[in-house]
């Protein structure tokens, strides 16, 4: 059924059918993806699945080139269809590393289907999304027929390690970007398996703080006179942050925006199942003992600051009594406005002087700024339409996912209003082990982008 007869005979049917006869030939698409390693952490894959990836474009008629600036990785833009709105696409090819690799139930390239689920590093984030957009593309062009509207893409392959060349690749590439609305890369089921759409993320600081202390490591009985970096980091450390877990940077409260009234008000009917939340993380509080209001409050408009691994001396198997030489920390801040990267870096610097720690470096790794956007705009009520038409309920509206992400270098840049949707869920364990989606996930995630498509573009489904 092509044309405008399609909503005569009963909308996104033949759509419908035509996905779900397909479903064993789409998972064996995504799988292909999956079992090429993309850890841009350590440079592995990067260019192998840049080629899968423009080649798998292309096939969905999109017009497709890979570029990069000031040498970094490939990046894939691209555009297909026409008609009076632009839509851009937003997703990252790249995934997080596998580690720790015995904790996987099998091999994280490996992908498997288990449980009705789909394991594999990369399935929830992103490589899923961003398959599962293209094969919609395609499904539409099949049973309904030339796309209503122009749809760019954008595919970068180093978002897991804090998208360095996208703000120049951005600036170079602008007239290929813009849009009047932007998809982002990913969306997921709540913990109660709602379906939600977002708008915005939280910036990110990520430092690294080290420690030096003797030339060497040395038997710990000189530790009476030779002074010891672990202890200097740990003391260093525990002035970032108090026991009731509020950040005590000097300066750094005074930044954080407090949410309007209308955001509050918007938290507090902001369904989130606590119970759900704490089954899937198997803790029975959450810090601080919060719920309700306050919980939520914390979790979308506070910042965080995050001890992602600590590092000194003998950590192997018995033990060994030795003063280490040098101490590490790797610390993640999840930044709300007013907060930037570069404000964090200038403050935790003066805080630690303040303090005696001028010997404790700070290596400042990646930094993105916090990006916001209204729920109700033109991408936010046509995901929510398309959303509700495939899952038949409405989708529970987030004003930001707590994660991160290029989204200001992107969309803040080029002035793009942006919302996120997809096929992930609450357990899907990004970043973890074990990583998944379910199944029926993915398919609808097809199903809600090929509506989407319509909806952006102003056709009522
Ligand atoms: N898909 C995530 C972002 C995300 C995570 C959104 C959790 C919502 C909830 C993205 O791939 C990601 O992990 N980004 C990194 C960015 C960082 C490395 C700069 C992140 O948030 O840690
Ligand atoms: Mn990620």
């Amino acid at each position: 059924m092509r044309g405008s007869l399609y909503r005569l005979m009963g909308g996104f049917t033949e759509f419908d059918d035509y996905v779900r006869a397909r479903v064993p030939q789409y998972l064996d698409e995504l799988k292909a993806l999956i079992r090429q390693p993309t850890v841009s952490a350590q440079g592995i894959g990067i260019a192998d699945t840049a080629r899968i990836v423009l080649d798998r474009a292309r096939r969905a008629g999109i017009d497709a080139s890979a570029r990069s600036v000031n040498g970094g990785p490939p990046t894939i833009v691209g555009e297909t269809g026409r008609g009076e709105r632009t839509l851009l696409v937003y997703n990252h090819y790249d995934v997080q590393p596998p580690d720790p690799l015995d904790e996987w139930e099998t091999p994280p390239f490996e992908p498997t289907e288990r449980d009705g689920h789909l394991f594999g590093r990369g399935v929830s984030d992103n490589k899923g999304n961003l398959m599962a957009r293209l094969q919609a593309i395609e499904a539409y062009r099949a049973t309904i027929g030339e796309l209503p509207l122009r749809v760019r893409v954008l595919y970068e392959g180093e978002e897991e390690s804090g998208s360095p060349h996208l703000a120049a690749f951005v600036d170079a590439n602008a007239d290929r970007l813009r849009a009047d609305g932007c998809i982002w890369e990913a969306g997921y089921k709540d913990a109660a398996g709602r379906p939600t759409i977002s708008c915005g993320l939280k910036g990110i600081a990520y430092v690294e703080l080290r420690v030096r202390g003797a030339a060497k490591d040395a038997h710990s009985s000189v530790a009476t006179i030779i002074p010891n970096p672990a202890w200097r980091l740990v003391w260093a450390l525990a002035t970032l942050k108090n026991d009731r877990d509020e950040i005590t940077v000097d300066g750094f409260a005074q930044e954080v925006r407090q949410p309007t009234p209308a955001e509050l008000g918007l938290l507090e009917r902001l369904p989130f199942d606590e119970t759900a939340m704490l089954r899937i993380h198997g803790i029975s509080r959450f810090v601080g003992g919060l719920s309700g209001l306050a919980l939520k409050r914390k979790h979308f408009y506070e910042p965080t600051c995050t001890i992602c691994g600590i590092v000194s001396g003998y950590t192997g198997a018995g033990s060994k009594t030795v003063l280490p030489a040098i101490a590490s920390a790797k610390i993640d801040f999840r930044l709300v406005p007013d907060l930037t990267p570069e404000k964090v870096a200038t403050l935790l610097r003066a805080h630690l002087d303040r303090r005696g720690f001028s010997d404790v470096e700070i290596v400042p790794s990646h930094g993105e700024r916090p990006s916001r956007w209204p729920t109700d705009s033109l991408p936010a009520r046509a995901a929510a339409v398309a959303c509700r038409a495939t899952y038949g309920v409405d989708p529970v509206v987030y004003p930001l996912m707590a994660g991160s992400g290029p989204m200001a270098q992107v969309c803040d840049r080029l002035g793009i209003p942006v919302t996120g949707f997809g096929s992930g869920n609450a357990a899907s364990a990004n970043h973890a082990p074990n990583e998944n989606i379910a199944i029926a996930d993915y398919v609808d995630h097809i199903r809600a982008f090929g509506r989407f498509l319509d909806t952006f573009a102003g056709r009522p489904l």
